[in-house]
């Protein structure tokens, strides 16, 4: 896990680095005004992990994007930087999302993933996701499904 990652809640000025690598991350990036909706909607929590030990300013490595709709939530967005990746900075985001659904009685999270995205799959199942579904076609510019991810959050939050 990275010791010098500190997790907060986003604030405004963190947009552009989470627009830099959304770009590098996505095929549809969110607006610059999708971003600025999230920081004001009431339902959508976004945390970005900082690494205090970068030389000059603090450098944003990854964010984490979730909505809470009554007593469940779903993922919206995670990322991370290319050149963190596979250091552990997702995994410290998951489990600060946890924190934050265990406090606030949230029961079950869900989420849409590409088939195709490998990646991303093992790291929700190592966070105790599991496949529950498929919504065919979901990704309309191709055509290709989706999977829904779901975890329990009681389970899962026992151990932290
Ligand atoms: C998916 C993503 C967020 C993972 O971020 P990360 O910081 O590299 O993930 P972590 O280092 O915390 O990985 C934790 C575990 O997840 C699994 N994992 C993560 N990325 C993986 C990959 N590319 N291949 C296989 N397993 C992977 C591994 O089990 C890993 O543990 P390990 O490194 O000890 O084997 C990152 O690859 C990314 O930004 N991808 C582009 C955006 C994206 O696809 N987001 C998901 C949309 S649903």
């Amino acid at each position: 896990m990275p010791s010098n990652l500190r997790i907060r809640q986003m604030e405004v000025i963190d947009i552009k680095a989470i627009m830099d690598i959304e770009a590098r991350s996505f095929t549809l990036p969110y607006s610059a005004g999708i971003w600025e909706r999230e920081s004001r909607n009431s339902l959508s929590r976004t945390i970005v992990g900082i690494d205090n030990r970068t030389k000059g300013a603090p450098e944003l490595q990854g964010y984490l994007n979730f909505w809470l709709i009554l007593d469940e939530a779903e993922i919206h967005r995670i990322a991370v930087k290319e050149e963190y990746r596979r250091s552990g900075v997702a995994g410290r985001l998951l489990q600060e999302m946890f924190k934050v659904l265990r406090d606030t009685g949230i029961v079950s999270i869900h989420l849409e993933v590409r088939q195709s995205n490998h990646g991303a799959i093992k790291l929700y199942e190592k966070f105790g996701f599991m496949i529950k579904g498929r919504r065919k076609g979901y990704y309309q510019e191709t055509g290709e499904d989706a999977l829904i991810l779901e975890a329990d959050v009681p389970r899962i939050t026992q151990a932290i």
